[in-house]
């Protein structure tokens, strides 16, 4: 909780002189009465945090393979529960100090080869990948600290963070390591990344990754799982492929993404909502600039509502890259978003949802829709 003071009209001028660390030193601070302001926060991140962090977001915290609803008529959806529950199985320790059953498992089959020690899961947008990979990275039985959970996105971040060896070195030691939404469109992201992997597979990591799909129609009859063996170069042969069809599961019954609200509708919100923050979207945009990506994550710590005045169509394409991650990390930690100016849908110019990026922008899209529908849902904007 910094900037106590900085939330109560200081203006724009004002909050640049706000340096804030997301130290926990600051909650000493004066109890804040006004909303927090993101484009006053300068969250320092030290890189052991960045490994610890890799972990499941809270949208997928309490995601469990028993919570899996496999749709009947998709009888690839219950065939990768079950397969992936094996390849859970055999991650983890090994040292041979279990149970009766681990013991017959070891009598049958004497740790000869384990089968693929990789699996992707590729299938459409909304099928429960991500619900599927942290069901995977919850069950897997192995200690916290020796597994590891992160966007594709996060990985290259941390890797630009620590460096190649040293991300290396940092994860050589885990017994597994879950990639979601593995990209297929960055050439050089998609050979540093599978270069990574490489040497964690031969420290023996287990490997698991998901496809990175395209929402609604763009996407459809689209399966990435031939392109990722070929794009992942020596490693293809120690994958396994599972093929999930089905409906995007948030289709059910959902309602149509609300109306932006007035300027004056998101401020007053702002200002009775505990945990909110309020941000002038222009200043916030700018203000992503000058944060790493791998820090906007922290760069939300403690806030439970984002409130944004004045969203506008944005022009350029690293403001627009930025916007995308900012959106990917308030979806996983359920950040609603209430927001005056233009509807999400209309963030990105249509040269952009046509272009190399849309993948991204559609995903953009259709977390803040998710969001700005969770606000509209709660309390935030009821008044
Ligand atoms: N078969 C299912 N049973 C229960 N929840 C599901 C199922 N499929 C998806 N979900 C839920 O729907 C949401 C979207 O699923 P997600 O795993 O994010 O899809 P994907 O990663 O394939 O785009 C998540 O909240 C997830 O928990
Ligand atoms: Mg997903």
């Amino acid at each position: 909780m910094g900037c106590a003071t900085l939330g109560q009209g200081g203006g724009a001028a004002a909050l640049r002189w706000g340096v804030v660390s997301s130290s926990l030193a600051e909650t000493n601070a004066v109890p804040t009465t006004g909303p927090e302001v993101l484009s006053a926060r300068l969250p320092r991140v030290d890189t052991g945090r960045l490994v610890a962090d890799m972990v499941p977001p809270p949208r997928f915290d309490a995601v469990r393979f028993e919570t899996y609803v496999p749709d009947e008529r998709r009888p690839s959806q219950a065939e990768a529960v079950r397969r992936l529950r094996t390849f859970a199985a055999q991650t983890g320790s090994g040292n041979g100090s279990g149970s009766g059953e681990r013991r017959r498992w070891f009598r049958r089959e004497p740790r000869t080869p384990q089968g693929p020690t990789g699996v992707y899961l590729d299938g459409g947008y909304g099928v429960g990948k991500t619900h599927l990979l942290a069901s995977l990275w919850h069950a897997a039985p192995a200690p916290r600290e020796r597994k590891a959970f992160g966007t594709f996105v996060e990985l290259t971040n941390l890797v630009g963070a620590l460096g190649f060896q040293q991300a290396v070195t940092a994860l050589s030691g885990h017994q597994l390591v879950c990639i979601d939404e593995f990209e297929l469109d960055d050439p050089g992201d998609t050979v540093l990344v599978s270069t990574l992997l490489g040497r964690l597979a031969d420290a023996g990591v287990r490997l698991a990754a998901t496809s990175n799909t395209l929402p609604g129609k763009l996407g459809e009859g689209r399966f990435a799982a031939a392109d990722f063996l070929r794009e992942i170069q020596g490693l293809s042969a120690r994958f396994a492929s599972l093929r999930i069809d089905g409906d995007d599961y948030r289709h059910r019954g959902l309602p149509a993404a609300p109306a932006p609200y007035t300027d004056e509708q998101v401020t007053e919100a702002a200002h009775r909502t505990p945990g909110a923050a309020l941000d002038d979207f222009a200043e916030l945009t700018e203000h992503l600039a000058v944060v790493h990506p791998s820090r906007y994550g922290a760069l939300c710590d403690g806030v439970h509502a984002l409130f944004l005045r004045g969203v506008e169509q944005i022009s350029d394409q690293a403001t627009a890259l930025r916007l995308v991650v900012l959106a990917d990390r308030l979806y996983d930690r359920e950040i609603p978003v209430m927001a005056s100016g233009v509807p999400f849908d209309r963030l990105f110019t249509e040269e952009m949802l046509a272009g190399g990026y849309r993948k991204k922008y559609f995903r953009a899209v259709s977390r803040l829709t998710a969001l700005a529908r969770d606000a509209g849902r709660t309390a935030v904007a009821a008044g």
